[in-house]
């Protein structure tokens, strides 16, 4: 896919097709109003006779229009310009794209971002670049083809640069989610990281099931412990700062298949479960654009890698395992895995001492019941650093909602056995009593948990995305870190 910028006049521009946004109830401004006059006003009267709809999202194929290089325009309704932000943007660019993948097609051209900031330029061709990409990774015949060029009428040719590599980080995220877990298992998803780290110069550690049992990680290896396949840890740095200690360090859960073990899920449950490993896929899919925009700042990423699996060496339900801090956890679901694989990376992240934590992981269910399937559960122990990534996420476009982590939660993981059990007292506040677990593992540390059960996987299609892994919270996260480079306002 080449995505360029371009400044051709509108008269003169030669593609497959053209994307133009109109606004609601506003009038035609630049390209727009360009387009109207070429074609002797034609849109204003499509638009007037509602042929054309101008409710977000809404999209409209004008065929053969006169005056104009192109047989094919298609129209994105904009919605109400005073609430129209880079969320809108990215959904907006995304939709046309993603109709417009429907087919092989050599060259778009998006009017649409002409006049618009550099911000919602970038969000509008991340948007795009994602939309054009789904699940077709196993399908001979395919329901979406990455447009080969998309050309953005924009004056602001970096920020079409920083746009496609947030989109494409984003498919990194959600190609390796969509990924079986027959491809995508603790060794192949360290192949993918060793390849992206040598592409964009991330430093990367590979902790084996020998290094992981010398280092102690006893709650990660126990969840391991069923699976054929041995579990990884691995270490990514960008260290785009000189200073020793980072600035962020983020933590990703990488179940790469929960089958529950011997607490097993049933088949319904089970189904989605490759996208466990999300919550890894997306601290590698943020590295790789944090790596490739050269951003000021240093960060590590930490994922910790297994299979959760049954068989007769599989970790059992009364078990009490030592984490690598030293406390010891019954286990009383073997279902509730990930946070004692987060127990331990947690720990190891501790030991980079960077000035914030952020992990991410297809936690709990519970947490899907509480905010639905668009909404990514953010537990603190930091309110202000919260507020910095709730304010951040705002901004991307990108739904995040605060849940309480009050002090009595903690009651529901004491154990009788153990330091503390991996459940809680039943299922009420379920995302809650996983969160204050993960809490006794951070220790003074500045953290945030993100749950992103519901978001990163999707049963569903959008009109701009594909079903399937979503790369939620990657475009957040690359802007988080970007504020946090010492040269950022
Ligand atoms: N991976 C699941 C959570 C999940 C559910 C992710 C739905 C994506 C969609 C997690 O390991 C799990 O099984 N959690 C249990 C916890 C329970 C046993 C305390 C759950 O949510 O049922
Ligand atoms: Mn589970
Ligand atoms: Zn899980």
């Amino acid at each position: 896919m080449h995505v360029i910028a371009t400044e051709q006049p509108v008269g003169e521009i030669q593609a497959d097709a053209l994307v133009l946004g109109v606004h609601e109830g506003a009038s035609l401004e630049g390209t727009a109003a360009e387009v109207d006059s070429l074609t002797g006003g034609q849109l204003t009267r499509l638009i007037e006779s509602g042929e054309i709809a101008t409710g977000r999202n809404k999209l409209t194929s004008w065929l053969a229009p006169a005056g104009l290089g192109t047989d094919h325009v298609v129209v994105v309704g904009l919605g109400d310009p005073g609430t129209f932000d880079r969320g809108a943007a990215a959904t907006a660019a995304g939709s046309a794209a993603k109709l417009l993948a429907a087919q092989k097609r050599e060259r778009v051209v998006f009017l649409l971002v002409d006049g618009w900031e550099e911000e919602l330029v970038c969000a509008a061709v991340s948007g795009a670049v994602m939309g054009c990409v789904g699940q077709d990774l196993y399908r001979a015949e395919t329901k979406l083809y990455a447009i080969e060029e998309l050309a953005w009428q924009t004056g602001h040719a970096a920020a079409v640069d920083q746009g496609l590599l947030l989109g494409e980080a984003t498919n990194l995220t959600r190609r390796l989610v969509n990924e079986p877990a027959g491809i995508i298992y603790p060794e192949s998803f360290a192949e993918v990281a060793s390849q992206v780290a040598s592409e964009t110069g991330l430093e990367l550690e590979i902790w084996d099931k020998q290094k992981l049992e010398e280092e102690k990680c006893g709650s990660l290896l126990a969840v391991a412990q069923g699976s054929d396949r041995d579990p990884r840890l691995l270490i990514l740095r960008h260290r785009g700062a000189g200073r020793e200690n980072p600035h962020l360090a983020l933590v990703g859960k990488g179940v790469t298949f929960d089958s529950g073990g011997l607490s097993l899920k049933p088949s319904d449950s089970m189904k989605a479960m490759k996208c466990d490993m999300a919550g890894a896929a997306t601290v590698l899919g943020t590295m790789q654009a944090i790596a490739r925009m050269h951003l000021p700042c240093h960060v590590v990423g930490l994922v910790g890698l297994v299979e959760n699996m049954v068989s007769g060496s599989s970790y059992k339900l009364g078990d009490v395992l030592t984490a690598r801090s030293g406390k010891t956890i019954e286990v009383l679901n073997t279902d509730a895995e990930g946070r004692l694989v987060l127990a331990d990376v947690l720990d190891v992240a501790l030991q980079q001492e960077a000035d914030h934590l952020v992990d991410l992981a297809t936690l709990t269910g519970a947490c899907v019941v509480a905010l639905g399937t668009d909404v990514c559960g953010v537990m603190t122990n930091d309110q202000d650093w919260c507020d910095q990534l709730l304010a951040t996420a705002a901004r991307c476009g990108e739904r995040a909602w605060q849940l309480p982590m009050f002090p009595e939660f903690s009651k529901q993981i004491r154990s009788n056995v153990a330091d503390i059990k991996n459940i809680g007292a039943g299922r009420w506040g379920g995302a809650i009593t996983a969160g204050k677990f993960l809490e006794e593992f951070v220790g003074e540390a500045s953290w945030i948990h993100l749950d992103i059960a519901g978001p990163a996987f999707q049963d569903k299609p959008k009109a701009w995305i594909d079903a399937g892994g979503s790369g939620a919270m990657v475009r957040t996260l690359v802007e988080l870190a970007g504020q946090l480079a010492p040269e950022a306002p």
